[in-house]
């Protein structure tokens, strides 16, 4: 139960920095000012309800699950998690509400886009940090064989 607790926390938290990621992308390159700010508002409420608590749920069940596990896997993905933890809610949450509100002033000036580079950056990061660690679960889980290693053979 609390691998399938984890396993579907973690999946909805990197699903919510993919989302949020891809269509802030595609709506600042084809969306109009109101769709970019109707989007920063959706990432906000409820996106950043969805994700916080996801995030929490991953890594406070990956905690629980770790105490059963030894090795490098665990260690390693124990290691990225205050990373993703931190980015998340010291960037990404403030970023978001920054850009929410400097989008429903109408403010897109250079403040908005240097903030949101700053956010597309972090989000950027938490998506390689949480592939990395879901990779690294479903090879503990046996679900995801390691890749094998290389065959030094002569024919
Ligand atoms: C955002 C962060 C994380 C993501 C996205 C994530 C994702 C995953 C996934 C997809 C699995 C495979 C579950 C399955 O196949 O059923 C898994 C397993 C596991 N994760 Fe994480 N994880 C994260 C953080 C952590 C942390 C911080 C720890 C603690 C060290 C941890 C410990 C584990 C353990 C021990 C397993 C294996 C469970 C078992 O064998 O029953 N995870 N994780």
């Amino acid at each position: 139960m609390p691998t399938r607790l984890h396993l579907l926390a973690g999946i909805v938290a990197s699903l919510c920095i993919s989302t949020f990621f891809v269509s802030t992308v595609l709506v600042e390159l084809f969306g109009s000012p109101d769709a970019v700010a109707r989007l920063k508002s959706l990432i906000v409420a409820p996106g950043l309800w969805i994700l916080i608590p996801a995030l929490a749920v991953t890594g406070g069940s990956g905690i629980f699950l770790s105490k059963a596990r030894r090795g490098r896997l665990v260690e390693t993905k124990k290691k990225r998690m205050p990373f993703i933890a931190g980015n998340g809610l010291l960037v990404l949450v403030p970023c978001a509400i920054v850009l929410d509100r400097l989008a429903a002033a109408g403010n897109f000036d250079t403040t908005f886009y240097g903030v949101q580079a700053f956010e597309l950056l972090a989000g950027a990061t938490n998506m390689a940090l949480m592939g990395l660690n879901v990779r690294d679960g479903l090879r503990m889980t046996g679900r995801l064989r390691a890749a094998p290693a290389a065959d030094t053979r002569t024919y």
